[in-house]
């Protein structure tokens, strides 16, 4: 079971034309959450490796690269050349996950898969024992804002027991709808690294936000914090 709670605040959620100031308002956080949509995978559109090289210039979090793109083993290289400290793919666009794992490692990442809401567990089966990371999208990836998914905490206890049948303990991050309202929850259910857009970045002070949500997943955690 994790031993503490991470979070990862999307900046899909944050002003983009005050992108380096809502950044740096965030600093207090684990990782800084860089969802990249192609338009083709999820319909909407957003970020490129340029971007991703600038957040990395402007701030001294490591980032988690989110990929919602078809064709992931095609181009994650750009990703991983700009500078992505963790670099999570969906198993749902690609053909060929254990080689893109293999070669995301290979160029000094972490290499994370991400499951759709409707993508079993099980397809995890060959694969977890070379996962750094398992993402649980806890709503359809394509846009921030939605509600959260319930049946995500069967699927985060799913994760955490075959990590310990397995004998690894890959970061399980959950996505979509989270905030304090559920921090606690998926926590004890398995998570261990958050990512919270709208709640972090819709409050008036999205510091206070990371360390609230921190305090209430903590609570989650075996024999609370
Ligand atoms: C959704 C993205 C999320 C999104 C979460 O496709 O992967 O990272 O920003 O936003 P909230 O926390 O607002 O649900
Ligand atoms: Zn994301």
């Amino acid at each position: 079971m994790p031993s503490d709670v991470r979070i990862a605040p999307s900046i899909l959620a944050a002003d983009q034309l005050r992108l380096g100031e809502q950044i740096r308002s965030i600093e207090c956080a684990d990782y800084v959450h860089f969802d990249v949509m192609d338009g083709m995978f999820v319909p909407n559109l957003t970020f490129g490796p340029g971007l991703l090289a600038q957040v990395k210039a402007t701030c001294g979090l490591p980032v988690d690269a989110h990929l919602m793109i078809r064709e992931p083993d095609r181009r994650f290289q750009a990703y991983l050349d700009a500078g992505a400290d963790i670099l999570t793919f969906h198993y749902e666009a690609q053909l060929h996950a254990h080689r893109t794992v293999r070669a995301i490692k290979d160029g000094g990442a972490l290499a994370g898969i991400a499951l759709n809401p409707g993508t079993p567990v099980s397809v995890l089966e060959s694969l977890i024992d070379e996962l750094d990371m398992v993402l649980v999208m806890s709503v359809n990836p394509g846009f921030g804002g939605q509600s959260f998914i319930e049946g995500t905490y069967g699927k985060l206890r799913q994760v955490r027991r075959m990590a310990e049948e397995h004998g690894v303990s890959p970061m399980v991050e959950v996505d979509g709808g989270i905030g304090v309202a559920n921090a606690e929850a998926v926590v004890r259910a398995g998570a261990d690294v958050l990512v919270a857009g709208s709640a972090v970045f819709g409050a008036q002070d999205p510091a206070a936000a990371v360390g609230e949500m921190r305090a209430a997943g903590r609570r989650g955690l075996p024999g609370g914090r």
